[in-house]
């Protein structure tokens, strides 16, 4: 069997007596989309924030194509391939929608050139190169038309559907998406959820968090059912779905 691309190990963190991840463990394959489910609080933000290095654990440990990243800062985590969407957008507010998706490719690796025309002959062509590549995500994302808009003058569906183009903009090979869904008009999540289908396409893994239980039901090839920091159910969307377990907390 191929070696996941990414193994989380018994993470556990703790907030002032709040247990937020009680021992949490899972693993993604390359292309795979993987739903995370499960009760407001049960830890699902908390699992982000420590895969993609924004907060340490206070135990376990985080392997990322192969490489212990645990207690890594998130830039360095983030050029090792990782993205990530937040559940309040991190947009910036007055700048254009075109200049948003600009700022959110990755470095590229840097050739210590002395020559300063050919470093600057370069960047231009790296910039230009960029450009092409963000107008072309806006475009696929049917945002083509509001390139020069303040991304604060964009309806709240179409600043998800901003910040996911963003993530995809850094070129990572798994993204980790929290609730790219929530609170949007029926076509909006249409849209999204189209774009994330074909993530795997481009090679892409995928961890979605969402409460919307049809959208993960769509997308996902497997599903992960926590809570309070614990897994409690994992499958296909069938079997999480019919879960006793998970049917009696979405029912309460
Ligand atoms: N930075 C923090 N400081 C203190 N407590 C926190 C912090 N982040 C999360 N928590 C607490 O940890 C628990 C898990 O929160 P988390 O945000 O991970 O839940 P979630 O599953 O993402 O919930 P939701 O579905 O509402 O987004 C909650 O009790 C929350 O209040
Ligand atoms: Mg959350």
């Amino acid at each position: 069997m191929s070696r996941a691309q990414l193994e989380v190990k018994k993470l556990v963190k703790g907030f002032n007596g709040i247990t937020a991840l009680a021992g949490f463990s899972c693993s993604l394959h390359q292309g795979e989309i993987l739903g995370l489910i499960g009760p407001n609080g049960a830890g699902k933000t908390t699992l982000f924030n420590v895969v993609s290095g924004f907060i340490p654990p206070d135990q376990g440990v985080v392997v990322f194509k192969g490489l212990q990243v645990t207690g890594m800062p998130p830039h360095r985590i983030a050029n090792l391939g990782m993205g990530r969407t937040f559940q309040n957008l991190r947009l910036i507010r007055q700048l254009s929608v075109l200049d948003n998706v600009l700022l959110s490719f990755r470095e590229q690796p840097g050739e210590r050139l002395s020559n300063v025309f050919i470093r600057w002959a370069r960047s231009r062509a790296q910039e230009a190169t960029n450009r092409k590549e963000a107008l072309s995500l806006l475009e696929e994302a049917g945002l083509a038309d509001k390139t020069a808009d303040p991304a604060e003058d964009l309806s709240y569906g179409q600043q998800k559907l901003l910040s996911l183009v963003c993530c995809l903009a850094a070129g990572s090979h798994m993204v980790l998406l929290d609730e790219p869904v929530a609170g949007i008009a029926p076509e909006m999540i249409d849209r999204i959820l189209g774009i994330i289908r074909d993530l795997p396409g481009r090679g892409m893994s995928v961890i979605l968090i969402e409460h919307n239980l049809d959208a993960v039901m769509q997308v996902c090839d497997r599903v992960i059912f926590m809570d309070a920091g614990a897994k409690v159910s994992e499958g296909t969307p069938d079997e999480v779905r019919n879960d006793p377990r998970v049917i009696e907390a979405y029912i309460d």
